[in-house]
């Protein structure tokens, strides 16, 4: 992966910095637009349960064909009922069209599944667990690796740095690196998440994070070349507490019993919450990062 100059890295001001590529690009007879080299990827906010699995399928297969899609990532740790993925509900998200799916604090809560962490599949929990825990936070396939890390900042404890981690994870691919390498911080707090992204700035083609499902307006490319977000937002119900019954949740706030979080009821309106990160191959550097958010009422279905 190249590195991107800077304002203030060599002589020159900022007009010099964004004018002298388009030059150099138009003196070789090529574009950072050729299509040729562009990869067109798809990061898709947490599928949470049925209207959220229902949903991926009604847009996905349709979106890949009109952006022309090249990738797709889809955090699938509250596929199944908010908790957790399953043989079959991994197999779903597969079939609308992920190439990888990315996990979380919930990766574990089907235990059935765990096995299938160490199996073929690319399903990944997140790399900054400790060492023996079961599944894998990285996979490479083709010209994409795809790296998972958790935040330790208003989440469980015992985890890794995901910072030391994946600055580890980057360097290991440099002997035999990949075209583009894209990043899910699934983590709570905004500023763990803009913090990673200035990291790893000018490394990685993308990171983006996971987990709240609440999307964020601060799609932005990072001035090395990294496509950020702080929060994808989720795939699921719009009438519910961040997925979940809006009941349940009330009744936990308002009594501070427990009491069991069901996704919110199937079918009505759902959201579909992604980025699309355009990549020049050849740098594994962002041309651009967009949201791509849609919603349907799911009765219509
Ligand atoms: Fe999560």
């Amino acid at each position: 992966m190249l590195d991107r100059a800077l304002p203030g890295d060599s002589p020159g001001d900022l007009v010099a910095w964004r004018v002298a590529p388009l030059i150099a690009w138009r003196g070789q007879g090529w574009s950072p637009h050729d299509r040729k080299w562009r990869m067109k990827i798809l990061m898709v906010g947490d599928i949470v349960g049925k209207p959220g699995r229902k949903m991926l399928r009604r847009v996905l297969p349709e979106l890949k064909r009109e952006l022309e899609l090249d990738f797709v990532v889809v955090n699938g740790e509250n596929a199944a009922a908010g908790f957790g993925t399953t043989e079959g509900t991994a197999n779903e998200m597969f079939d609308a069209g992920a190439d990888v799916i990315s996990g979380g604090n919930h990766t574990f809560d089907q235990r059935d599944f765990i096995p299938a962490l160490d199996g073929e599949w690319p399903v990944l929990r997140p790399a900054n667990y400790p060492e023996g825990t079961p599944g894998r936070g990285v996979v490479r396939i083709g010209k994409v690796a795809v790296i998972n890390v958790q935040g330790r900042v208003f989440m469980p404890e015992g985890l890794d740095s995901p910072f030391v981690v994946a600055n580890r994870l980057i360097e290991e691919m440099e002997d035999d690196p990949p075209a583009v390498i894209l990043v899910d911080f699934h983590t709570e707090a905004t500023s763990e998440q803009a913090a990673l992204g200035w990291y790893l700035d000018g490394r990685v083609s993308a990171v983006v994070g996971t987990h709240t499902h609440v999307g964020t307006a601060d799609t932005k490319v990072l001035p090395r070349g990294t496509a950020f977000v702080t929060d994808l937002g989720m795939t699921g119900p719009v009438n519910s507490v961040i997925g979940s019954r809006v009941e349940d949740v009330l009744a936990r706030f308002l009594t501070a019993m427990p009491r069991r979080l069901n996704v919110a009821e199937d079918p009505g309106p759902a959201q579909f919450n992604a980025v699309m990160i355009d990549v020049d191959e050849r740098s594994g550097l962002a041309n651009s990062i967009e949201r791509v958010d849609r919603f349907l009422d799911l009765r219509d279905a």
